[in-house]
């Protein structure tokens, strides 16, 4: 990577600010933190003391932190203002890595993308379950033709009772959805990028709204407030492709099942198959006979030590700042995040009217 450092600026710093994009640039040294904006002053400020370098501004309008000189922006607001943030941002010449999902509507995630184009800025979706190392040599098997044709994969995002209680998850107009657009919106994405296939020709979707009503209920984050659960709790999707592929998508914050799974996927192919249940397994068939195979990412069973490698938090940052040092795509791309979320839309639009949607 060259010597040259970006100025990079973070919008909204609550949860996911604190705990990926400030601790992850921070062990870039190519980066300088030197613009914090949240409507909640005192977090833009206690971001700012603890990642900011020196001079670091604290703002509360992003507007305001837009007319500084930066590189790139980190949006890491609630979904409904991703767009309206990003547009700016990439409108003013900045670069943007936005918060996933891509937006709260398909119709918002083009205007990004169209922005992107306009602009000639780069755009990126911190989808950075791409990043993991078993997603990662998954994506190499896949490309190296192990799996062959794949026609068949599951998008998981199961949760048992796991409902996020800061912030403003269960407000159906500030996020647009529940689990699916929280935590399906993951799953997709590392099903579709593993498959190599962003061509979908219909949805079917189902939507329920069955825990979210109760008193005390168990869950990890603390019990939920039933009056300001106007999510789903859990989201199903049948989606077929182009090339008659099909995925299922199974996504749920509280969902009655014992087995659990977030941000996996399971893929079947002509050649072999391949899921995240317990680590990363493939199977397939040799000399006629089946074979399981677990792939071990660890550090080869040293005690104390998980390995050398980078996180999948600062692989993604590294990805990202290479990409625009280096003027490079960046390994997300607003076109398979639009699609994602044309496709998480579908489900929601085809639970509401009962209808499948077809892609032309
Ligand atoms: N990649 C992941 O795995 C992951 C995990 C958690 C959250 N997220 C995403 O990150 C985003 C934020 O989630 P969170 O958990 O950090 O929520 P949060 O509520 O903890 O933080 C959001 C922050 O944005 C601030 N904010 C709201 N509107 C703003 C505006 N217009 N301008 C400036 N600041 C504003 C809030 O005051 C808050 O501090 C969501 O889109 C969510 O889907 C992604």
């Amino acid at each position: 990577m060259s010597k040259k450092t970006l100025k990079v600026a973070i919008v909204g710093c609550g949860g996911i600010a604190n705990g990926k994009h400030l601790p992850s640039l921070a062990k870039l040294s190519e980066v300088q933190l030197v613009a914090f904006c949240d409507i909640v002053e005192e977090r833009a400020q206690k971001a700012a003391a603890e990642y900011g370098a020196e001079g670091a501004k604290v703002f509360t309008d992003y507007r305001e932190l837009l007319k500084e000189e930066l590189d790139a922006v980190h949006v890491c607001t609630p979904n409904d203002s991703h767009a309206e943030i990003t547009v700016a941002a990439l409108e003013s010449g900045k670069h943007v890595m936005c918060e996933k999902p891509m937006a709260k509507t398909a119709e918002q995630a083009r205007q990004m993308l169209d922005a992107a184009k306009r602009t000639g800025k780069k755009l990126s979706i911190a989808y950075q379950n791409r990043f993991r190392s078993d997603s990662l040599y998954l994506k190499q098997l896949c490309e190296d033709g192990e799996l062959g044709d794949i026609y068949f994969g599951k998008a998981l995002a199961i949760r048992r009772r796991a409902v996020p209680t800061w912030g403003v998850f269960l407000d159906e107009e500030k996020q647009g959805g529940g689990p699916l657009i929280d935590i399906g919106t993951h799953a997709l994405d590392l099903t579709l990028w593993l498959m190599d296939n962003y061509e979908p020709k219909s949805v079917t979707g189902s939507v329920f709204h069955k825990l979210g009503s109760r008193e005390n209920a168990a869950n990890a984050f603390g019990p939920w407030n039933p009056e300001e659960f106007k999510v789903e709790d859990s989201a199903f999707g049948f989606i077929t492709m182009k090339n008659g592929a099909t995925i299922m998508l199974e996504s749920s914050w509280a969902l009655n099942v014992v087995e659990t799974g977030e941000a996996k996927t399971l893929l079947c192919g002509t050649e072999g198959g391949a899921d995240m249940k317990d680590g990363l397994r493939i199977n397939g068939e040799k000399l006629s006979r089946l074979y399981e195979t677990k792939i071990d990412l660890g550090a080869g069973g040293v005690a104390f030590f998980d390995g050398e490698e980078e996180s999948d938090s600062v692989r993604e940052a590294r990805n990202w700042v290479e990409a625009i040092l280096e003027d490079k795509e960046p390994l997300v791309k607003p076109e398979q995040a639009l699609v994602v979320t044309e496709i998480l839309e579908a489900i929601y639009t085809s639970a509401r009217t009962g209808k499948t949607v077809y892609f032309d």
